[in-house]
């Protein structure tokens, strides 16, 4: 619980934390969690362990989300694509989310973080669903950061998902098509309720998106690094959030 409340942040980058403004500190912030492969290459390690160090990361960066008082904190854990690995490298992930759950979830609550996912994680093996439910109800009513895990996640099933059940509603005439707008559509999707992000993160030198909340990134502020996931922790946050306050979000409009 003390541990929790240590903001991770080096004696002398605290600096940079006083620069935060906490007026405008992201509600959203969403990470792509890459680079664990080539971390754990680097070292000649299995990539089951870059997973594993990638996890310690995550867990220093809720923490810091958590003291910021950023609201939601969305992490792409396993895409649609992510089946494709090794099986060896699947279950290693899978095992993990399972051992993270169970040994976290105590802390997180006492913190009053809430533990929610993304994704259509009935495909998810029973072992994890089972933790993953306990992790939601034990948290459900929490009022501080809500962690967002995405899981058997992908951006274009999403959309695909969403257009499907609005189609079933307007071919049973419980709604006009004139009637879709962006918000009913962003009510159909799995973020339903969820502000889109303010702030993307990802690390690891790749500059693409990977079907990673397509619709919500419309007006995104987006923050690269080279450094790969294990490596990250919360002063690359407060870098990150640093960099988003300086930015002038104009969301079409003129200057
Ligand atoms: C991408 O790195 C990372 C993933 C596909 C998995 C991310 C998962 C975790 C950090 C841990 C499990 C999650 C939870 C919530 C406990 P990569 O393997 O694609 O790296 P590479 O591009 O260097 O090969």
């Amino acid at each position: 619980m003390g541990f929790f409340k240590n903001l991770f942040i080096k004696e002398d980058r605290r600096t940079d934390l006083e620069k935060i403004d906490p007026e405008k500190i992201p509600k959203h912030i969403a990470i792509i969690m890459d680079g664990n492969g080539r971390w754990a290459k680097k070292r000649s390690l299995p990539r089951s362990a870059g997973h594993k160090a990638g996890v310690e990361a995550l867990r220093e960066v809720i923490k810091t989300c958590s003291n910021l008082n950023v609201q939601y904190l969305t992490l792409y854990a396993f895409s649609t694509e992510n089946w494709k690995r090794p099986e060896e490298e699947v279950s290693a992930l899978m095992n993990l989310l399972v051992y993270y759950l169970r040994n976290e979830i105590q802390e997180l609550n006492e913190n009053n973080v809430r533990i929610n996912t993304l994704g259509d994680i009935n495909k998810l093996p029973n072992t994890a669903l089972i933790e993953i439910e306990a992790a939601q109800k034990l948290t459900r009513n929490n009022t501080g950061l809500t962690v967002n895990i995405a899981l058997n996640y992908g951006g274009r099933l999403e959309i695909i998902n969403a257009v499907k059940s609005i189609c079933i509603k307007v071919i049973n005439k419980e709604i006009e098509v004139d009637q879709i707008d962006e918000r009913y559509f962003s009510d159909h999707l799995y973020t339903k309720n969820v502000p889109d992000p303010d702030l993307v993160i990802r690390p690891s030198g790749e500059l693409r998106i990977s079907n990673f909340l397509l619709w919500q990134i419309a007006y995104s502020e987006f923050w690269f690094s080279k450094i790969f996931w294990p490596d990250f922790n919360g002063e690359y946050l407060v870098e990150a959030i640093l960099d988003y306050q300086g930015r002038d979000r104009r969301y079409g409009g003129a200057k």
